[in-house]
């Protein structure tokens, strides 16, 4: 499976593929595994790469996942992958996990530590990445920006301390913990919000339940 799928076009859709290699990924190798707000799958397939026994994306019921899906789809038969999907929120999660994946989902919810703690009632170990914010890094508390955009894509956007912070305030344990990552996104060559790092930024925290 593994040379397979590195030599299929997964990656298209989304390429976090320089990203990937910047996570503190355990083993996964025979594991259970959870990739919640999946979109085209990028995560999930990554995950089965890695070895994964089975690997379950899920999703909100909205016109963007379900278009998501279908790239997720397309992709699922030409690689020959074995990820399953389920319609679902962080907040209807059900089933046992020995690993969940979360990437850029907690900026979209309006109640961060609720999803964490929904995702560490199902799973074991959780892997999250999400935007952090560069101007509050530079300060020496856990904080979030309190982003609110009119279209209602993101609500929180912690800096790296406030990330861990409400990590630990779901009940899990950290593990370790990223620097600041860049994004590797199109826009990064010539908007100023990406250059500066207003935008584009990551951390990614592993943890256990
Ligand atoms: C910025 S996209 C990230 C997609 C993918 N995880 C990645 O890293 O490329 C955010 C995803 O979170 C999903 N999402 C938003 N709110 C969610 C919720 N309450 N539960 C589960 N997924 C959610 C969206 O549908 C979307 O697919």
């Amino acid at each position: 499976m593994a040379s397979s799928l590195s030599e299929t076009p997964w990656w298209e859709a989304v390429d976090h593929r320089p990203l990937a290699l910047r996570m503190p990924w355990p083993s996964l190798e025979g594991k259970r595994c959870l990739d919640i707000g999946t979109a085209a799958g990028f995560w999930a397939f990554e995950m089965e790469r890695r070895g994964a026994a089975d690997v379950l994306a899920t999703d909100l019921a909205t016109p963007f996942a379900r278009s998501a899906r279908n790239r997720l789809e397309q992709v699922r038969e030409e690689i020959g992958s074995r990820v399953r999907y389920e319609e679902r929120g962080v907040f209807e999660l059900e089933g046992e996990f020995d690993f969940a994946f979360m990437g850029y989902v907690l900026q979209m919810v309006t109640d961060p530590i609720g999803a964490l703690e929904s995702v560490r009632r199902v799973s074991k170990q959780l892997l999250l990445l999400d935007t952090v914010s560069l101007p509050l890094a530079f300060l020496p508390s856990p904080l979030a920006r309190l982003e609110a955009r009119r279209d209602g894509r993101e609500w929180f956007v912690f800096n790296p301390r406030g990330m861990r912070k409400v990590v630990e305030l779901a009940g899990w344990t950290v593990e370790a913990q990223t620097g600041i990552l860049r994004e590797h996104i199109p826009q990064a060559r010539t908007d100023w919000r990406y250059i500066t790092g207003v935008r584009s930024r990551s951390c990614a925290i592993l943890a256990r339940a």
